[in-house]
């Protein structure tokens, strides 16, 4: 389950394993059942966002996928980290001379043309740039999906496309919040807010790279799930302030094992990593 507490559940886990002094919350026990999350897959062993990376983070029994939505010229929503595609793709050598290399630039004929695989390793050459639809049917049933909104500043309306698209794949939303697998979270406030009115049953989290401050995390429990703060701004008394608020948080991107523990520790919900093997291996 992707962290969503009922509140008056999240108070009742507070009194219980929180520890309250004079000076306020401090941190909550160690939660065992941290929810693994692969960063735009298992990136750290293939190619991001890839299918190839999704079905490592599958074999690897990562709790949830982690993707990045943006949206072609022609208007479908694609699986794509950076807001433009030279890092990640052979896109200078395949459409020379074009002015943008904006994902949003390129019609969804044009980004299945794209290696997004070799720059990683020759061993994926050919590996494609991928829809959330592909996205979808790749982990139904397998493994939960936590849908980043993307930041980048030019689109307007990813909202409402990733509401519709997840609406329009039959049995999808029912079964996936059935099963507590599905998660949307942003950096930007407007776009998780309006992401929530649209689909207020989806988990909604906001991603923050700064400390919140206590008036911002009052606010954001009116109607958020989760605080998803990058990790080194995480600490327990953020932690137990967060769970004291009825919400949960998964911290990015942490990559190293000895941190990856030493944050369960303080009581993160869920970690965001490039290697989710680190904690699912046994
Ligand atoms: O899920 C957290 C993380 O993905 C946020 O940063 O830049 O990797 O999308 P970024
Ligand atoms: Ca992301």
């Amino acid at each position: 389950m992707l962290n969503r507490i009922a509140r008056p559940v999240a108070a009742l886990l507070i009194t219980c394993a929180g520890v309250l002094t004079a000076a306020g919350p401090v941190a909550a026990e160690p939660n065992p059942d941290v929810t693994v999350i692969a960063h735009r897959g298992s990136s750290g062993i293939a190619p991001e966002n890839t299918r190839a990376a999704i079905a490592a983070a599958i074999k690897q029994r990562a709790d949830f996928v982690e993707i990045d939505v943006q949206r072609s010229k022609d208007g479908h929503l694609v699986n794509f980290h950076d807001c433009t595609m030279e890092r990640t793709t052979d896109v200078e050598q395949r459409f020379p001379g074009r002015p943008s290399y904006r994902v949003s630039d390129f019609t969804l004929a044009e980004l299945q043309q794209l290696d997004a695989g070799s720059w990683f390793d020759e061993s994926y050459a050919g590996e494609p740039i991928i829809t959330v639809a592909d996205v979808v049917s790749q982990v139904r049933g397998r493994t939960g999906l936590l849908a980043e909104i993307s930041p980048c500043e030019h689109y307007d309306g990813i909202p409402e496309d990733l509401a519709a698209e997840l609406r329009g794949t039959p049995g999808y939303l029912d079964e996936a919040l059935a099963d507590g697998q599905l998660g949307v979270q942003s950096f930007e406030l407007d776009d998780a807010q309006r992401f929530h009115e649209l689909l207020p049953e989806v988990p909604i989290g906001l991603l923050d790279a700064q400390r919140p401050t206590d008036a911002e995390l009052v606010a954001l429990s009116e109607w958020a799930d989760q605080v998803n703060t990058e990790s080194s701004v995480t600490d327990a008394a953020l932690l137990a302030r967060v769970h004291e608020l009825g919400m949960a948080s998964n911290v990015w991107t942490v990559n190293e094992p000895g941190r990856m523990r030493q944050l369960r520790d303080l009581g993160v919900d869920g970690i965001i990593t490039d290697f989710p093997q680190s904690l699912t291996q046994r």
